[in-house]
């Protein structure tokens, strides 16, 4: 057996990490192969070295540019990759262009497909990931639902590959880093923060920051929160940098008062800043569950979510774009008790998937 294991963008390092970690503990054969879909050090390079991750064995160096360019790019340099390699299987995480990508070039060259995070829906057209793992979960061999929910979804989709309930890979990851966040990292004081002191803010998804109205609204939203006199601290992803200046909004949200926009931020640090938030207002899917697992109150700031487990248990509200609204779910979510389960699982996901594609690897092998 021989595993592939694809990572293109921020979210996919992080969650591959304790799968990378298995395969090393368990000395099966592996390697990285990273798109370069994200290349810039806050988005790429700092999470090796957080997470004590090798250095991938390819990087196709595809960079930025439109979906099919990506897809297009990163499906071209896999295929190269998987012809000279020859692994029996291929891993991809979540719902990115790259995930796409590998599961594609895998799939019509023959090595088996494993969906790692398989079997959310959004159910949100208007979003690339919803096309991306739709399509990455109808043409793999494994799937790993992190949720009973995510497989069901699977099943009633008659999807072709197996289905195995492993919990999600994020867990294991916030366990892993906890610890060495809560040591290593001095980002609350450096950012001149208190703990529980302040709110903590993402936006990047392409729905929201690429659409002037939306994004527009989303400064608004912000600016009504801020409103509340509790700091709200905003590591910036790029995307949402350039569009602000696109749009000519970047004065209008450098102006907030109360609100702090800072660079990315490596995972120890943002780590630490999420465990010690007084809430967390996001768009981002990853954040969602860590906010739940964390048991830090979360706002989400979208019309729909594909971790609908998360506001089950009660750790997160999806609030739309609207003040209002928003306003509304802060109160609403800050009188929470905070005392919900975390619904992904116990944290041992990588080390069930190492194990599960071993046994059907090597059955298929003899
Ligand atoms: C991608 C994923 C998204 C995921 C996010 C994680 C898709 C369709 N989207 O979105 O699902 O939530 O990653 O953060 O795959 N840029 C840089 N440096 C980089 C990478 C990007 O500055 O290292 C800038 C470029 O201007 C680029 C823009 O960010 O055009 C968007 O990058 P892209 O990879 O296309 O999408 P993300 O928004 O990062
Ligand atoms: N993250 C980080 N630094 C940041 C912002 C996010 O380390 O400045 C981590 C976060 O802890 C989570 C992941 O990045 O594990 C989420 O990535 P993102 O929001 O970019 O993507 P998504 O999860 O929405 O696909």
């Amino acid at each position: 057996m021989k595993i592939a294991i694809v990572v293109g963008t921020r979210p996919e390092i992080i969650k591959m990490s304790p799968i990378i970690k298995a395969c090393r503990e368990r000395r099966i054969d592996h390697f990285i192969l990273h798109t370069g879909q994200h290349y810039s050090y806050n988005l790429d390079s700092v999470f090796f070295s957080d997470l004590g991750l090798p250095q991938p064995k390819y990087n196709l160096e595809v960079g930025s540019g439109t979906h099919a360019e990506i897809t297009g790019r990163a499906m071209t340099g896999i295929e190269r990759v998987l012809a000279k390699e020859k692994p029996t299987c291929l891993l991809v995480e979540g719902d990115t262009d790259s995930v796409l990508a590998g599961a594609l070039a895998a799939a019509k060259t023959g090595i088996r497909v494993g969906h790692v995070e398989a079997g959310l829906r959004s159910y949100d057209r208007r979003m690339p990931e919803e096309i991306n793992r739709r399509l990455a979960d109808h043409i793999s061999d494994y799937l790993f639902a992190p949720t009973i929910k995510s497989r069901k979804i699977l099943e009633e989709e008659n999807v072709p590959g197996k289905i195995f309930v492993t919990g999600n890979t994020i867990v294991d990851a916030v366990n892993q880093s906890l610890e060495a966040a809560t040591k290593k990292s001095a980002i609350v004081d450096s950012l001149g923060l208190e703990k529980s002191g302040y709110f903590l803010a993402t936006v990047h998804r392409q729905e929201n920051v690429d659409d002037r109205k939306n994004i527009a609204r989303i400064l608004e939203s912000l600016e009504a929160v801020a409103g509340m006199d509790i700091p709200i601290v905003y590591p910036m992803h790029p995307r949402t940098g350039k569009m602000l200046e696109k749009f000519n909004l970047k004065s209008r949200a450098d102006g907030i008062r109360n609100l702090k926009i800072v660079e990315p931020l490596s995972y120890l640090d943002f780590l630490s800043l999420e465990a010690n938030a007084r809430l967390i207002l996001t768009d981002s899917g990853g954040i969602q569950e860590e906010a739940c697992i964390l048991k830090i109150p979360c706002v989400t700031l979208r019309s729909s979510t594909e971790r609908p487990e998360t506001v089950e248990v009660g750790g997160n509200a999806i609030a739309g774009l609207e003040a209002a609204a928003v306003v509304n779910c802060v109160h609403a979510m800050l009188r929470k008790k905070r005392t919900w389960k975390n619904p992904f699982g116990d944290g041992t996901a990588g080390r069930k998937i190492v194990r599960i594609l071993r046994g059907s690897e090597m059955g298929l092998a003899s």
